[in-house]
């Protein structure tokens, strides 16, 4: 009888964190830091690593995934609009565009849209807006925040208030100056003839979570004003019903007396507007609109049908199954949860802050645990969260985000506070 041959599979290298990573070694540019996870697949606020271990993800993508991963909404969307039309340029109108335009207008003002495809080119456009406001009058001169972060373009870099997105890359485009946030004195004091705008975010995320108050977003409102200032807000991050409003100075602002009038001259938007897929947007107050006229700016995948019509989707989700309302909910429940780690484990947690599902806790300058490792303690402490089943993302060296999906049930949130609470046992 002849000996069965029984054909060997050709050596199939996958489902290893060791490939893919040797992928990324020899092929993709080293600018990011990346945790050792290699992620496969997700449902909601569940993701797996290519090994098959779960995760809760509550860091979202950095406050993007705000339906969390492949929502059926969004996968519909994508699948019907791609069978009609993925992309035209923006010599045509399209029905998507104008459509989510209104819906953006309708949400923050009277004013128009203009659609880009990032956090950063938002920012971009705002900055052009402010040249050509004072170009005439040779005023150039944006002022932002300490500690802000505004994109990795070679504006956005001169724009941020943090040195370490500099370093390397002077000399900073011109005309950016930076003021302490919070403290509407210090933004008076540093305005100067060259002045043209003012630009801030609602809540500082990559900064550590910061709220602006409403005493500053009122108080900035009548200096502009008075000085002939553009108001610019970034909501790139804050934006999108994380705080439990579209726009986080909505929140900020409600119940105060007169903050229902408050608009700023122009507000950057993107993360969470596509939850995934690429698109960014600003939308300029009535006056300001039609500055930026017929070629003046412009951008080749700017509000493609596709990226318009998930965008779509997406506020039709939120509105129909109210996940403002649950943000704002179950964040106030999550904050309390984070304010009873603080009393719990004072010697790791200092503090918490934060709107809705934009939080963030504070952990001490120096853990015992961490000791031995030079690396920041909020890195540090995101790996001990990895181990234990939770994805999230850190600020700067002492605070760790969660900026999790609209939609996060509430066992996922009681298990993500569990998690982190093992965490902190094992190191407290
Ligand atoms: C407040 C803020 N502005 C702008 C950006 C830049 O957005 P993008 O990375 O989409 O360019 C970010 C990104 O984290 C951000 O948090």
């Amino acid at each position: 009888m002849m000996k069965e041959i029984v054909p060997v599979p050709p050596a199939i290298v996958h489902n290893q964190f060791e490939s893919v990573r040797e992928l990324f070694t020899k092929n993709v540019v080293p600018s990011y830091g990346r945790f050792d996870v290699a992620l496969s697949h997700g449902s909601g606020s569940e993701v797996f690593d290519v090994a098959g271990n779960r995760y809760l993800d509550l860091g979202g993508g950095i406050a993007v995934t705000c339906l969390g991963h492949a929502h059926p909404a969004i996968t519909e969307a994508l699948v019907e609009q791609s069978k009609k039309l993925v992309h035209v340029s923006n010599l045509y109108f399209t029905e998507p565009q104008g459509r989510l335009a209104a819906a953006l207008v309708g949400g923050i003002g009277p004013g128009k849209v203009f659609f880009c495809n990032s956090g950063a080119e938002a920012n971009e456009g705002l900055y052009k807006l402010a040249r050509k406001f004072g170009h005439d009058e040779g005023r150039f001169e944006i002022l932002t925040a300490l500690n802000s972060f505004h994109g990795r373009t070679l504006a956005g870099i001169a724009a941020t208030g943090q040195d370490k997105v500099k370093k390397g890359f002077e000399p900073m485009t011109p005309g950016f100056r930076h003021i302490p946030y919070n403290d509407l004195a210090a933004a008076r004091a540093a305005i100067s003839p060259a002045t043209v705008a003012i630009l801030i975010e609602g809540i500082q995320g990559e900064g550590g979570v910061s709220p602006a108050t409403a005493e500053y977003l009122q108080g900035l409102r009548a200096l502009c004003d008075e000085k002939k200032l553009l108001l610019l807000m970034d909501g790139v991050q804050c934006g999108h019903f994380r705080t439990g409003k579209f726009q986080s100075f909505q929140r900020i602002l409600e119940n105060i007396p007169g903050g229902g009038e408050f608009l700023p001259d122009g507000l950057s938007m993107a993360k969470s507007l596509g939850g995934g897929f690429p698109i960014g947007a600003f939308w300029l107050r009535a006056p300001f609109a039609d500055l930026l006229s017929a070629g003046t700016h412009g951008t080749t995948f700017g509000g493609s049908p596709l990226a318009c019509a998930v965008a779509l989707s997406i506020l039709e989700v939120i509105k129909t199954q109210h996940l403002a309302d649950h943000a704002r909910n179950l964040g106030a429940w999550i904050s309390a949860e984070l304010d009873r780690l603080v009393q719990q484990y004072p010697s790791v947690v200092k503090n918490t802050r934060g709107l809705g599902l934009m939080l963030g806790f504070e952990l001490a300058e120096q853990i015992p645990a961490f000791a031995s490792s030079q690396q920041p303690v909020s890195l540090q402490f995101c790996r001990r969260l990895h181990a234990a089943g939770l994805l999230t993302a850190p600020a700067g060296a002492q605070v760790i985000r969660l900026l999790p999906a609209l939609n996060l049930k509430p066992d996922e949130a009681a298990e993500g506070i569990a998690k982190i609470e093992s965490v902190l046992k094992t190191i407290a």
